[in-house]
């Protein structure tokens, strides 16, 4: 296995589209049946190879990365948000050689060492993962010759349709390095590769045809926690009433108790030490550590943040903040959610 040199990781983003679940916890430290994001992302980055530095560019909740259990890394955090190109700059400080960057709030398992290859025997200046979509909107849109080159690229042009869009996996030469301005915030996406084209820069595409989900909104975020489901997995010490259904996929963590009558229908996840009351149900939710669900309350699709409580019909859909008491009622997601404004639309860096 080719041993690689550096990796920047981003994770300074707000998560604004999370809130309130991303209020006091940054995006990619949210849990993923039982690991961090950021962690799943570390171990894929160890298993390809690149066991040299890894820096995590943070500036909103670094102090949330420290003791992460994993590969080591370094922590840089900028004063402020620098964008994504600023940020890698900041990061990794002047490079010798090509530097791995990835967004930190993406499961993508992009063959590294591949990708690799297809960047030295083209000899490009930068190589970005992308995958084909059904609907390129959210995404950075990616224009491709028929070898794969980089012809344009669209962050975010609202267009909808199908097509390739960046994966957020970029290998880079130091030259692009050299491209970002030091003195102001500065962005990958919408800056630094749209110039490098005008100037008619090599850029290069790696297609991944396997696994992607960006966890940035709750809908994505839950999906892919389910997609990680199989069968039904109880952590140490886990108590379940024998007079409780359990219906898989489901992931019960370390010291969770399932009371009597209980019915939790996956896929759900209970991080650790959720306790789940006497006839209460449970459906395609994720419960966080140390929630409670009382005695018959009624959960369906809902996020709960960690120490979080639900008593009676909690509203479906519902995404909850740490330590708060679930909203109730029958009407779906939008209304009453938590007492917290609506997400402002900020972008990059949401
Ligand atoms: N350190 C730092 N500083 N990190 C930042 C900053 C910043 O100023 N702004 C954003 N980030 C980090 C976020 O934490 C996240 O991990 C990553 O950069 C991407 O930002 P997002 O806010 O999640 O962007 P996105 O999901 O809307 O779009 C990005 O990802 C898509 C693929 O998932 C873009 O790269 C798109 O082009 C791409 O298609
Ligand atoms: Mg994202």
């Amino acid at each position: 296995m080719q041993p690689f040199p550096a990796a920047v990781v981003l994770v300074g983003g707000e998560g604004l589209r999370l809130r309130p679940l991303t209020r006091t916890l940054p995006k990619p430290m949210i849990p993923v049946a039982g690991r961090p994001l950021i962690g799943r992302l570390l171990d894929h980055l160890a298993a390809s190879g690149v066991v040299g530095s890894i820096h995590l560019a943070s500036g909103y909740r670094a102090e949330a990365f420290e003791g992460l259990e994993g590969p080591p890394f370094h922590l840089a955090c900028e004063p402020s948000p620098q964008g994504t190109a600023g940020a890698v700059a900041f990061a990794a400080g002047p490079a010798s050689g090509p530097l791995w960057v990835l967004n930190g709030d993406a499961l993508v398992p992009v063959d590294l060492a591949a990708m690799f290859e297809v960047h030295r025997r083209t000899g490009a200046l930068a190589t970005l993962a992308s995958v084909r979509l059904q609907d390129c909107a959210r995404y950075g849109r990616l224009e491709v010759d028929p070898e794969g080159r980089l012809l344009a690229f669209r962050e975010k042009d609202d267009t909808p349709g199908a097509g390739w869009v960046n994966a957020g996996v970029y290998l880079l030469e130091p030259e692009v390095l050299g491209a970002i301005p030091p003195e102001r915030p500065c962005s990958l996406e919408r800056e630094v590769f749209p110039v490098l084209l005008s100037r008619g820069a090599r850029l290069q595409t790696f297609p991944h045809r396997g696994y992607f989900r960006d966890l940035g909104t709750p809908e994505s975020y839950r999906q892919a926690v389910f997609d990680l489901l199989e069968g039904i997995h109880l952590g140490v010490g886990v108590e379940v009433d024998p007079s409780a259904r359990l219906s898989p996929p489901l992931y019960l963590g370390p010291g969770c108790r399932v009371g009597p009558r209980a019915r939790l229908v996956g896929p759900s996840v209970l991080e650790d030490r959720v306790q789940v009351g006497a006839g209460a149900f449970i459906d395609s939710s994720i419960l966080w550590e140390d929630c409670r669900v009382e005695e018959g309350a009624v959960l369906r699709q809902a996020i709960l943040g960690r120490g979080a409580r639900a008593r009676g019909r909690v509203v479906p859909g519902a995404v909850v903040g740490f330590a708060c008491d679930a909203p109730q009622g029958r009407n779906p997601r939008g209304s009453g959610l938590n007492s917290l404004p609506p997400s402002r639309e900020k972008e990059p860096g949401t």
